[in-house]
Order: structure tokens, then C-alpha cells, then sequence
């Protein structure tokens, strides 16, 4: 409808349909009594409530979408239809590997489409918003939801950011798009320690120069809507603070959009301790220009008293129930409550063969080759026998924590993709042991039956470890598919032991011992610390959750059909007391290298290097690739202006490869301490056995912009490093000046 006929439909509600409209409610709330009861009760609501609430959390199914929709339009005054919004946030039937291998593929393009598919098969199920991306700088591998987050790079998890709001929203069409909600605002991957839902406290300056770009990518793509993190912002829980609600996102950047909180995060004020009751959370939210409620009754039974005893502004209210009412519009609600949900359409849409192809493309660019010795990959299809062994073997548990609606039958094991490939008498395979020695480590989940994993008795793991070692003797190559358990990252996954689970190592040991080559593959949701058993592997392939098709992708790797190209966009530690961990560090004014200073009285650990294991960027292919230096088009970059870094790289092996080369820059002497290097561009570069390619990047003043020490976000002038090559570590560099 026009925004005209949208004014006169506001102009008829009242106070309470108006605050209806900023409660977002779960599915068990609608429907017959006698199911709606209890979780209205839990919430403390009433009928009343549901009948002018505007949202339905995490409801999916072409079916039931209709049915509340249906159901909830027949007790409506004004017709006004709910919106579906969902967790479909990598995925929904067909499952693409985790945000934070997706980063590793340096293809945002590629995300992009696969994000457009996401949003085919979950809208044409009913989900018109979905809360994604989820777009957190990380730095710290102990928090679970790293799982989330394409990395610690603020410029490229901004290539991220637009290209997956770009995927889902597309041109807003039905059918084929879902309103994207950037989260979760703001700095959530900052929490102290990497513990779960803990404190985060930084600078203005940290905050806008590292964790705020992402974000405002998202909002500048033009993400819908912004979920509020659970975490502080300069001491004010983000659901409260008005400064980075209104006075920042809405004003500075320009946002018109819809904020929701996190789940029930208005009510954890008075636990944060910025509120006294649900009244004072409710009144700080709303000025802090939080529209929609997520699955608390504060909005719902506190507002009406606020604005009616005079402490709320009803504008407030009203402005809030606007943007809600122009979001429905502008998903078309009005003229289609159902928003094109359709169960055949949404079942002919994930069979699509084109979707699984792009599972399947996705996981083989995702996964990253970390080790390689005496380029044992890829393996060879006759002529040997491999066993295959680990609790990943015949896993379907590869879809990740947050793939809540995935079809996980649908998931292609290793085992199954393996033995489509080798001859059944050069193959074999066994579990080998538990994923985890003890499932209470994982709360209540770790009793679900189909959360499991792979569990045992004392006895099994017995029988089980010497079937293993057998297996192995009798084989010539040993491929170990091991890894976390699947609900030992994502939310709530906060770890402080991020080494492979203990059966796991044990078991590697001991097959270690047979003097059998061993090919790690892992299954994880984080940067792992692999120092304690990369000795023992010959090879390691990090496949991530690699999703529906993960086993497909890794055998096609292992094999050689496709060969590896995945980068990390993370550091992998070396001891989990490295962390936070991360490559755009400052120098310090004692670097461990080139101080001047006696070894010990040096920026150092007495126990550990400072370096990753595994640095930011890195990763292996089965080609080889040699750099020449950096030549720049002139040593002056005057302002406004531009001036070209190049190398040359050639393929110096007869197998084709791609190189993900990678250009960055460091600012060594300005106003205030800058990293001593910082990704400012990179190009896919794929490269034929022999093949010489120039790469030529463009270097800008844009890119020499940061917050000065007066806040000011320009570049000063002096001299600057350029830096290429095929990971953070490896470099070839230049200087030059900007004028
Ligand atoms: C969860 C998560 C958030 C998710 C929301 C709704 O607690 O923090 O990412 O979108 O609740 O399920």
C-alpha cells in the first residue's frame, strides 16, 4: 500500500495495538488455548497480548506460517499480519559450511549467491527475515561463536557483510528474498576472556576503528533491520544505550530500519544492573530507540503505564510502530500476508540440483590445507589402502550449532563420499572413539539422543580403539575425521581447552605409533590450538562444518578432483594464552624482534612464540607459486590520487592452483599507534601449471584513513609499507610516501 493509505491505517490504531506491534512472540504463543496457555504464562501475557503482537520468532513451515497467520488475521481489528523472522543464518534445507569458513573461501561473490538461494528456499517456507549475518570482528578463539563470524579483518568481514545482505535482500522480491538483520550490534565477539555473554570494554577508537566497520557495511548495503547484542558498550548494555542506538546507528549512519533485541536481552538490564524492574528496562530500551522486544512481556506490559503516567513520550511509540508498519509494508504483507509461502514451491525449491552444487562448490573453496608434508595430498585413488578413522567418519553432525532448520539427513558423510570413489578393497573404515569422553561438559543439550555424537561405553571404546589400530596396520594410509563436538562451539560454546578432545588424542597417539601416514581432517566451529598434534599428521585439511556437502568437498580435495584454495581469516594459536590473538596488532614499544632491549625485558611470553601457528590468510595448495618483489608505479602518492603496487607470481609446479594473493599496508609512524599491517585489498588468482600472472592493486588515500588522535577519520601524510603475499606472514614490501 502507499505510505499515504499507511498513515490513515496508523492513524486508527490504538495505544495498545501500537505497542502490539514491538512484541515478538514464539510460535507456542498462538494456536489453539490449550497449547498457548503456558507459554503466554511463562511470559507473562495474555491473549489480548497475542492478538496485537507483530512478530513470530523462529517459526518455519509454508504450512504453519499460514495456519498462525490465518488464525491470528481472523481475531485481528485492523489486519495488520505478523512477520516470520528466523535464525537462518548459513544456510536453511541445503546448508552452506560455517560464517567462518565461508570467510575462508576470500569469495564474497560466491557467498552472495549462495545467500540468494538461502533466501529461495527459506521464504518460499514462510521466514520473511531472517537474523543474519551475524558479522562480529573475533579475536579470540575460546568464545564458541567465533563459528559465526567470517573473522578478525574489519575491511573484509565488510566485503562479507555486504555481500550476504546483498544475498538475502537482492531486490526485496517475493518469493526469492528475506529482510536481513545485521548482528549483533555492537562488539559482541570482544567479550572479556572469550566467555559467553560476558563484558566488553574498549575504546571509542577500537570500537570504530576495528569492530564498527562490519556493521556499518551491513547498514550501508542496506540491511532492514539490527539486532541488538547482549553485551555492554562503555558500561551501557547495548539494548540501553541511546548513544549507539540512536545517536550513532540511526543518526551518524543514517539507519531507518528495524532494531530488535537479542532473546529477552530487555529483560537482562536489571541482571546487567542499569535497571531496577521490567518498567526501567522497558523505559530504557524504548529511549534508546529499541523497536521490537524479542520474547520478554516488558514492552508488552510496561510501556502503556509509562506513556499513560507521562514518563515515556507516546512519539516514541509511535515511531517505533511506524518503521515496524513500513518494514511489513515494504515486504509486502499487506497484499500478501503469506508473502508467497508455498510447501510445494518450497519443496521443489531445495531440490534444485543447482543448490547442492553450491553446497558443494562453497565447501571445497571454504576448506584450508595447513599442512602438507612431502605433499602426500592429494591421495591416490588405486593402487593403496585407506582407512578412514574418527567419530567424523560417518557423521552427519557437519552442519554447525546455528543450521536450526537444516535437513540434516541430507548431509553427505565422508564415509559415503569416499566410497564412491575407491575401490571397496582399498577402503575401510571405523570410529576409532567417542567425540568426547564425558557429554556433561554439554548441559542438557548433550543429552539429546540426536545431539550425542558419537558416544560409547568403557567396553566399546575398547573394542573400538583396537578395531582402529587394526584397520590402520592393515592400511597404508590412515585419513583421521576428528574434531569438537558440534555443541562445543556456536552459543553458549565457550571453552577454555581448545585442543582436540582427549579420546580423540589418544586414539592419534597411538595410531601415530604404526608409523602409518596420517591425514588429519577437521571438523570444528573455531580456531583450534593444534600444536600438540600437528606432529603426528602429515597433512591437515581444516574442513570447518563444512555443511551438507562437507563430505562431497573433502573428498574431492583428498583426492585431488578439486584442489584446496581456502585461506584462514583467523590466527590459529599456539597456546590458548596467546589470546586474544590477532595479526593487526600494534608493535609495542618493546617488540620481541628489533627493540634494542635484552631478549627478556621484550614484548614476550617466557613459555610460547607470539606467532600463530597458523597465521591470518594462510593456506596451502597443491601447487606451488613463487612471488617476485613489489614494484609501485611512483614512491609518492599525492592527495586524492592513487598509485599502483604489483607482483608478479608464477605457478613454478605442473598441478593448477589458485592464489589467494593479499595486499597490505602499515602506517609506521602517525598520530597514534597504528598495526603493523592491515588488509587493504586481495584477488582470487587461479593459475595453470607454469603460469605467470601480474596483479596490479590500486593503493588510495582511502585506504591510509583511520581515527586520529583528535577522532578525525583521515589519513596524515608520511611514509607508508606495502606489503604483498599469499598470507599475513609471507610478504614481499615497498615503501612510499602520501603527501
Ligand atoms: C539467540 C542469539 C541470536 C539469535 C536470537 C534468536 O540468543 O544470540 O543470534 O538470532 O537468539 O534466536
Amino acid at each position: 500500500m502507499t505510505d499515504e493509505k499507511l498513515l490513515e491505517l496508523f492513524a486508527q490504531m490504538t495505544l495498545e495495538e501500537k505497542i502490539g506491534q514491538l512484541i515478538q512472540l514464539d510460535g507456542g504463543c498462538y494456536g489453539a488455548e490449550e497449547l498457548s496457555t503456558g507459554p503466554q504464562q511463562k511470559l507473562g501475557i495474555t491473549q489480548d497480548t497475542v492478538d496485537v503482537s507483530g512478530s513470530v520468532l523462529n517459526v518455519l513451515g509454508a504450512e504453519k506460517v499460514r495456519e498462525i497467520q490465518n488464525h491470528y488475521l481472523s481475531r485481528s481489528r485492523l489486519k495488520i499480519p505478523l512477520i516470520f523472522m528466523a535464525d537462518v543464518i548459513y544456510g536453511y534445507k541445503t546448508v552452506y559450511p560455517i560464517p567462518l569458513a565461508l570467510g575462508c573461501t576470500w569469495d564474497p561473490d560466491l557467498i552472495r549467491a549462495d545467500y540468494h538461494i538461502t533466501a529461495q528456499e527459506a521464504s518460499a517456507d514462510g521466514c520473511m527475515v531472517t537474523f543474519s549475518p551475524p558479522v562480529d570482528l573475533i579475536r579470540d578463539a575460546r568464545w564458541g561463536r567465533c563459528l559465526e563470524s567470517p573473522g578478525e579483518d574489519p575491511w573484509l568481514n565488510s566485503q562479507y557483510a555486504k555481500a550476504m545482505v546483498e544475498g538475502f535482500q537482492g531486490n526485496m522480491a517475493p518469493g526469492e528474498s528475506m529482510a536481513s538483520c545485521v548482528k549483533h550490534f555492537a562488539a559482541y565477539g570482544a567479550v572479556e576472556a572469550g566467555r559467553e555473554y560476558n563484558t566488553v570494554d574498549m575504546s571509542e577508537r577500537q570500537l570504530r576503528q576495528n569492530y564498527l566497520p562490519a556493521y556499518k557495511a551491513a547498514v550501508d548495503a542496506g540491511c532492514k533491520l539490527a539486532m541488538t547484542s547482549f553485551n555492554t558498550v562503555d558500561g551501557i548494555p547495548a539494548t540501553a544505550n541511546r548513544w549507539l542506538l540512536h545517536d550513532l546507528l540511526r543518526k551518524e549512519w543514517g539507519f531507518d530500519g528495524v532494531i530488535i533485541t537479542d532473546y529477552a536481552a530487555i529483560q537482562e538490564l536489571i541482571a546487567h544492573g542499569v535497571a531496577a524492574d521490567s518498567r526501567q528496562a522497558s523505559q530504557l530500551a524504548m529511549e534508546a530507540s529499541v523497536d521490537i522486544d524479542m520474547k520478554t512481556g516488558c514492552y508488552a506490559n510496561q510501556l502503556a503505564p509509562l506513556v499513560q503516567d507521562g514518563t515515556l513520550d507516546q512519539s516514541l511509540i509511535d515511531q517505533a510502530c511506524l518503521r515496524i508498519l513500513r518494514l511489513k509494508n515494504e515486504l509486502g504483507l499487506f497484499e500478501d500476508p503469506y508473502r508467497g509461502a508455498d510447501a510445494a514451491r518450497a519443496a521443489a525449491c531445495v531440490e534444485d540440483a543447482s543448490h547442492a552444487a553450491a553446497a558443494l562448490r562453497t565447501a571445497q573453496e571454504a576448506m584450508v590445507l595447513l599442512k602438507n608434508k612431502n605433499n602426500i595430498l592429494p591421495l591416490a585413488k588405486t593402487g593403496q589402502k585407506i582407512a578412514l578413522i574418527g567419530p567424523y567418519s560417518d557423521s552427519k553432525d557437519i552442519i554447525g550449532m546455528w543450521a536450526v532448520h537444516a535437513d540434516r539427513a541430507r548431509a553427505v558423510t565422508l564415509r559415503a563420499a569416499m566410497e564412491i570413489i575407491l575401490a571397496a578393497e582399498n577402503f575401510g573404515w571405523c570410529v576409532g572413539c567417542p567425540t568426547l569422553d564425558d557429554l556433561s561438559c554439554l548441559g542438557e543439550f548433550g543429552n539429546i539422543p540426536a545431539m550425542k555424537g558419537v558416544s560409547a561405553d568403557d567396553k566399546t571404546v575398547a573394542q573400538w580403539e583396537q578395531e582402529a589400530l587394526d584397520l590402520a596396520q592393515a592400511s597404508d594410509v590412515v585419513v583421521l575425521a576428528m574434531g569438537e563436538h558440534m555443541l562445543q562451539s556456536g552459543e553458549g560454546g565457550s571453552r577454555t581447552d581448545i585442543t582436540l578432545p582427549a579420546p580423540q588424542k589418544r586414539l592419534m597417539e597411538k595410531l601415530h605409533q604404526l608409523g602409518k601416514p596420517i591425514v588429519l581432517i577437521l571438523f570444528n566451529g573455531r580456531p583450534l590450538v593444534l600444536s600438540d598434534v600437528e606432529p603426528y599428521c602429515d597433512a591437515i585439511l581444516e574442513a570447518w562444518f563444512p555443511g551438507t556437502a562437507g563430505g562431497a568437498a573433502i573428498a574431492d580435495l583428498l583426492f585431488g578432483n578439486v584442489a584446496p584454495s581456502g585461506h584462514l581469516t583467523t590466527s590459529f594459536p599456539q597456546a590458548v594464552g596467546q589470546l586474544p590473538l590477532y595479526y593487526n596488532h600494534f608493535n609495542t614499544g618493546r617488540p620481541a624482534e628489533g627493540s634494542g632491549h635484552h631478549g627478556r625485558f621484550t614484548s614476550r611470553y617466557m613459555d610460547c612464540p607470539n606467532e600463530p601457528l597458523y597465521p591470518f590468510g594462510f593456506g596451502l595448495g597443491y601447487h606451488s607459486a613463487a612471488y617476485s618483489a613489489v614494484t609501485l608505479s611512483s614512491h609518492t602518492l599525492s592527495a586524492g590520487g592513487s598509485i599502483q603496487a604489483s607482483v608478479t607470481i608464477k605457478n613454478t609446479s605442473s598441478i593448477p592452483g589458485t592464489e589467494v594473493v593479499q595486499l597490505y599496508l602499515r602506517d609506521p609512524a602517525a598520530s597514534v599507534v597504528r598495526p603493523v599491517k592491515e588488509l587493504k585489498g586481495f584477488r582470487r588468482l587461479p593459475l595453470k601449471p607454469g603460469e605467470t600472472q601480474t596483479v596490479t592493486f590500486d593503493i588510495t588515500e582511502e585506504m591510509l584513513k583511520f581515527y586520529t588522535r583528535t577522532m578525525e577519520y583521515k589519513a596524515e601524510p608520511g611514509t607508508f609499507i606495502v606489503m604483498i603475499g599469499p598470507n599475513s606472514r609471507d610478504v614481499q614490501q615497498a615503501e612510499f610516501t602520501l603527501e
